[in-house]
């Protein structure tokens, strides 16, 4: 069985690279996942965007801190395969994890967000994994966190360890160079990356977000322009397990 996570889709030079890419290589995974949450110009995913990646090929679309910064995820997400993170407080819509099933093999994909410097008010991430992992009746799991810090991301995949078949982190949008397995037997990569324009400041244009630190005030998000590149993670599964982990890239010519 093979996994393709597909990391943050950004704006619009994202969602071009993953239609131009995607459809070409769908052919050699049982299922992909793409994480959408800046599909819609940097934050959020609308209806548009959700359609597109669908039709690039994505099985599952995962969200993160920008989930609900578009108001049409509010009704997507309460019928289609779209998750977002699990430790939300309880009666938070939508769900924080799916499960992919082919064959009576059952995939079961959860997403968690960090608390380190995210600035949400988030429960537990540790726990709340726990918990669905005693519920949910599944083969093989994928644990995605969507965190600011490799230090929490590393903290939950050796919590996990041999528990869980990956864990893939999400939302720095600069791929790690750490894909490789942990003692337990569990695949790990602090980051994926971002499908997007990479001469970028993590896919918003250069100078407002530069302007950012430069004035220390708010400026607007401004998706940047430009060549874009298709990052992912490639899992290789024997039965529950990941026996291979890579990084995927591909760029715009
Ligand atoms: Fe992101
Ligand atoms: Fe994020």
């Amino acid at each position: 069985m093979r996994v393709l996570f597909v990391g943050d889709v950004t704006a619009k030079p994202g969602k071009r690279v993953l239609a131009m890419h995607l459809p070409d290589i769908r052919d050699e995974y049982d299922w992909v996942i793409v994480n959408g949450e800046n599909a819609a110009g940097g934050k959020g995913l609308d209806r548009k965007s959700y359609r597109l990646i669908r039709e690039a090929g994505a099985d599952l679309v995962t969200l993160g801190n920008h989930a609900w910064d578009k108001k049409e995820v509010y009704e997507l997400i309460e019928t289609e395969p779209i998750i977002r993170a699990a430790n939300y407080p309880p009666g938070t819509p939508g769900k924080g994890w799916w499960v992919l099933e082919s064959g009576g093999f059952r995939l079961l994909v959860i997403q968690v967000m960090g608390r380190v410097n995210i600035g949400l008010l988030l429960d537990d991430p540790f726990r709340t994994v726990d918990r669905i992992l005693a519920e949910v009746p599944h083969d093989a799991a994928i644990v995605e966190i969507h965190a600011e810090a490799t230090s929490e991301k590393y903290a939950l995949g050796f919590y996990l360890d041999g528990r869980v078949a990956a864990v893939l982190g999400t939302h720095t949008h600069i791929p790690t160079l750490d894909a490789g397995f942990l003692p337990g037997g569990t695949a790990i990569q602090a980051d994926v990356g971002m499908t997007g324009t990479y001469r970028s400041i993590i896919g918003g244009e250069v100078k407002t977000f530069l302007d950012r630190f430069l004035t220390a005030r708010p400026q607007p998000f401004r998706s940047a322009e430009g060549p874009a590149r298709f990052t992912a993670t490639e899992l290789v599964f024997d039965g529950a397990r990941v026996t291979a982990i890579s990084p995927y890239f591909w760029e715009e010519p």
